[in-house]
């Protein structure tokens, strides 16, 4: 089964979207396996932005991302990482659609609420970075089969 890895990020934890968020995730039918709240390390925020490094805004957003409690998660399903970023919406507010998470509650593009890993490989690298395996909890396998 597919897994991605989910962060809101500061504006969306001061916005009090999180309950928002993990409702649209639920009730999309997708399972959440890992979740905590916390400060984020530079460290931690450098190597997760890590292919940005180069790019502008860089130092902003690592900034930003570091400035207050992110909601750090793994959700699993049939194709949660595309799903997921459907659901999440394009990272310029200006192109989300109306529906989606950005679209319906994002004006900026460096305060776009949450973040969701965009490739298999990114996914597996990012759930690596911010969680230890002991963190993901396998539970009620049994649901799956007849739910989807
Ligand atoms: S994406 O989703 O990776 O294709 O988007 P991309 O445009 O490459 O942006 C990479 C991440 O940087 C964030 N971003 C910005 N932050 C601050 N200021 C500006 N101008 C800016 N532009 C892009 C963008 O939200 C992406 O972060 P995540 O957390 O992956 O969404």
């Amino acid at each position: 089964m597919e897994r991605t890895f989910l962060a809101i990020k500061p504006d969306g934890v001061q916005r009090k979207l999180v309950g928002e968020i993990i409702r649209r995730f639920e009730t999309k039918g997708f399972t959440l396996v890992a979740l905590k709240f916390m400060n984020v390390s530079r460290e931690l925020a450098q190597a997760h932005y890590d292919v940005h490094r180069e790019r502008p805004f860089f130092a902003s957003l690592i900034d930003f991302i570091t400035s207050g409690p992110v909601v750090a998660m793994v959700w699993e399903g049939d194709g949660v990482i595309a799903s997921a970023r459907k659901l999440i919406g394009a990272t310029n507010p200006l192109n989300s659609e109306p529906g989606t998470i950005r679209g319906d509650f994002g004006v900026n593009t460096g305060r776009n609420i949450i973040h969701g890993s965009d490739a298999p490989e990114t996914a597996k690298n990012e759930i690596a970075l911010w969680f230890k395996e002991e963190e993901l909890v396998n539970w009620a396998p049994e649901i799956k089969g007849w739910l989807y």
